[in-house]
Parts: structure tokens; sequence; C-alpha cells
């Protein structure tokens, strides 16, 4: 479906349009709305994307075509929203050729991976469920790994918001059900997971990187060093100790064993859920 193919087919004649203003044609899987706006063909989706209405019925003006239904407004020419709840149109190519119009019918991407992929970064970085939720249906389709996406979803959690938040444990406990998940329910988890983590990070402030100390420490201090900052609730500290723990290349298991000794010692701060936090983070 998301392979562009270079079919035409005739919409109609141009002084027809001109007439009318606006022609329905049928798409290889769905309507096409031709429009002739001042001096302009266009053609684009006849569904509208909040919610599949038909843009025929809606309003232009100045360029800007209004759906009739809840009112999103969207660039004529290039299909792209003026309201980010509401997703762009796509569009398709359109000829006039002696008079007549002529349209490609099926709506692509070149690389739909791609497309799905930056589509899915926007939706969480505006925490836009029906962005998310068309993104992740569309990963999938176009046959990108869970794994993937979950990895896309978590580097976003852990980038965007200074600290672990609960949407990641969540997505992390619904990846480890994915393989037994039938595929219906895999894509609710992918997208429930991802929009926990998009409401999570959604007006926070994006973490900001730090550096491992410049020393070469040994692992026994590294430990202690971790414990001493989780006492006395020194954040940086504690996270320069950390990185440079991993860049000594302590094992997984060595690190889990560092983080949780640490923990322990403070075991009910912030609500008693770092020790999760951690178990899932290492998950
Ligand atoms: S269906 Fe078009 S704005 Fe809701």
């Amino acid at each position: 479906m998301d392979a562009p193919k270079n079919e035409y087919v005739l919409a109609g004649s141009l002084d027809d349009l001109k007439a009318k203003g606006r022609l329905v044609v049928h798409g290889s899987h769905r309507p096409i709305l031709v429009i002739y706006d001042r001096g302009r063909v266009l053609a684009l989706d006849n569904r509208c994307p909040h919610m599949g209405f038909p843009l025929e019925r809606g309003s232009i003006e100045d360029g800007i075509l209004t759906c009739h239904w809840h009112h999103a407004r969207f660039d004529l020419e290039s299909g792209c929203t003026f309201d980010l709840w509401a997703d762009d149109v796509p569009i398709c190519p359109v000829e006039v050729r002696n008079g007549e119009v002529w349209v490609e019918t099926a709506f692509g991407h070149v690389d739909p991976a791609a497309h799905w992929h930056q589509r899915l970064a926007d939706g969480l970085a505006h925490d836009i469920g029906l962005v998310i939720a068309k993104a992740v249906h569309g990963q999938l389709a176009s046959d990108v790994p869970v794994a993937e996406i979950v990895r896309q979803v978590a580097l976003f959690g852990a980038q965007n918001r200074d600290g672990w938040g609960v949407g990641l444990t969540i997505l992390t406990a619904l990846a480890n059900l994915l393989p037994i998940l039938p595929e219906e329910e895999t894509y609710l988890a992918l997208f429930h997971g991802a929009r926990r983590v998009a409401t999570d990070c959604d007006g926070e402030a994006p973490r900001r990187g730090r550096a491992p100390l410049g020393s070469r420490t040994d692992p026994a201090a590294l430990k202690r060093w971790l414990q001493r900052w989780t006492n006395v609730r020194h954040r940086e500290a504690a996270e320069r100790t950390l990185l440079t723990a991993i860049a000594e290349g302590l094992s997984p298991g060595a690190l889990a064993d560092a983080l949780l000794g640490a923990e322990t010692e403070r075991a009910f701060a912030d609500t008693g859920h770092s020790l999760d936090f951690i178990n899932k983070a290492f998950e």
C-alpha cells in the first residue's frame, strides 16, 4: 500500500473542474479530491487525516482547506496541517494534458520505513496520539522489527526527560510481552507504551549530557562513590560516577550490583519506585 505506483487516471476536463471547483475520483485505495483553486490544479486524499471524513465537504479560502467536521485546516498545496492534532493530508501528483486533468491514483512514500520513523519522532515530540498511532501502524506495515520501534521510543524517553518516567516502565513491561502477543495486540502494546512515554516527556526539560570522569577508577571505588552520592542526593556526581563505570567497561552485572547497592541505601526515596525503575532500565 505504501509503494508508489505511477498510474494516472483521467479525473475530467479542466473546464469541468473549473466550473465545479472540485471533483472526486477513485484512487487505488481511496478516493482522491481534485481541486481547482485560483489557477492551480491540486489533488489530495479525500479522507481527512483526523477521522477520515470526506474533505470534499470542506471549505477553501486563501489556499487553506478547512475540514467540515472538526475544522482542521490544511495548506492546499502541500497537504500540511496548521492543526497538528489532525496530521497532514497525503497529496498526489496531478497533470493537465491537452485540457484534461490526470491524477496519480496511489499515495505512497519512497522509503516507507524512514517516513514512519520520522512521523513517530514527530508524534512523540508533540505528544499527539493520532500521529503516534499511525506511525506505529505504518512502521509495522513496513516490516520494521518491533525491537526497532521499542528502541526508538525508549531513546526518545531517555533523551527528552531528565530522569526515568513511569512511561518507560510501561513500555518495557509491554515490550516484554510482545513475543506472546497476537498481531493486533502487538500494535496496541507499542502504541500505548509510546503514548505514555510521550506524555511523560511533554513539557519536560530534555536530558542534558554529562561526561564521565577523566580518571581510571577501580570498580570498588566507583561502587562506593555511587553509594556516597546517592546518600547525599548529589545527582550530578552520581551520574558522572555511573558514566565513568560504563566508560570503564563494567559488565551489566557489575553495573546492576553498584546501582542496586546504592538504591537499597534509600529504598523508600522518591516513593519507592527506584528499584523497579532500575529493574526495568536493565531489562
Ligand atoms: S475529520 Fe476532519 S477535522 Fe476531524
